[in-house]
């Protein structure tokens, strides 16, 4: 798959480097143009950087990974997304982290539709931290993955990515319900900063057929 990935920091460099490895053609856009050069040249021979609105007409498939502070200037400067597949794993944090600033009513995933109309939004990543992404550290059966958006075929790439960059994913439905997806991740930086559990926290979820 072709990628363009908007925000070339913790969680954008480092799917970054996860998909370069499965021989996916990267390229990375930051705010600073050195960043996504410096996000390139760590991720390999598949990668290469450009601007905002370059990643976003090279990419089949484009990640928005970007502080909530800048998704609209963001989306606004990708130019058209019609028909892109666009995961964005973007969280509508607070500026302490300690809430989120859309919730019950909407949910930063569906901000993002509202600004980028045309494309097909599919939330992911977003309940898995960056110290996770960069290192796979869990034995055992893995870490899971949730995604939803309302597009199939969306969800059926940004599967594949999730199982590229090394996780199990889970299919949570509508994009609608990255109104309960998104406090997943209020949780987890509550267990890791306030509880004291450190970065090193992810979810695994446990599934029997029902009897
Ligand atoms: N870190 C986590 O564990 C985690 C987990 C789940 C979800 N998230 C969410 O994922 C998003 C990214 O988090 P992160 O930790 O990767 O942040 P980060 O390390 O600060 O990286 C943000 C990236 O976005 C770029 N950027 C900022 N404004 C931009 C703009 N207007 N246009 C294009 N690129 C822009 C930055 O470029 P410059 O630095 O060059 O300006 C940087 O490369 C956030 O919304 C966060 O809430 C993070």
């Amino acid at each position: 798959v072709k990628i363009g990935i908007i925000g070339a920091g913790n969680m954008g460099g480092g799917l970054g480097r996860h998909w370069a490895g499965k021989g996916h053609e990267i390229m990375f856009a930051a705010g600073n143009p050195a960043d996504a050069e410096a996000a390139a040249k760590a991720a390999g021979s598949t990668a290469q950087s450009g601007t905002t609105a370059e990643a976003a007409a090279f990419g089949d498939a484009v990640l928005l990974a970007v502080p909530w502070t800048s998704v609209e200037e963001a989306v606004k400067d990708a130019g058209s997304l019609d028909g892109k597949v666009l995961i964005n794993c973007s969280m509508p944090l607070a500026p302490d982290y300690m809430s989120l600033l859309v919730g019950h009513t909407s949910s930063g995933a569906e901000e993002v539709q509202k600004l980028a109309g045309g494309a097909r939004v599919v939330l992911a990543f977003n309940t898995a931290p960056a110290q996770v992404i960069a290192t796979s550290p869990f034995e055992g059966d893995g870490v899971s993955v949730f995604y939803c958006g309302d597009d199939a075929e969306a969800k059926g790439v940004a599967r594949g990515l999730i199982e590229d960059a090394g996780f199990n994913p889970v299919d949570a439905g509508a994009l609608q319900n990255a109104r309960l997806l998104e406090p997943m991740t209020e949780l987890l930086i509550q267990l890791a900063f306030v509880q004291g559990m450190g970065a090193n926290v992810a979810y695994q979820l446990l599934h029997r057929p029902a009897e």
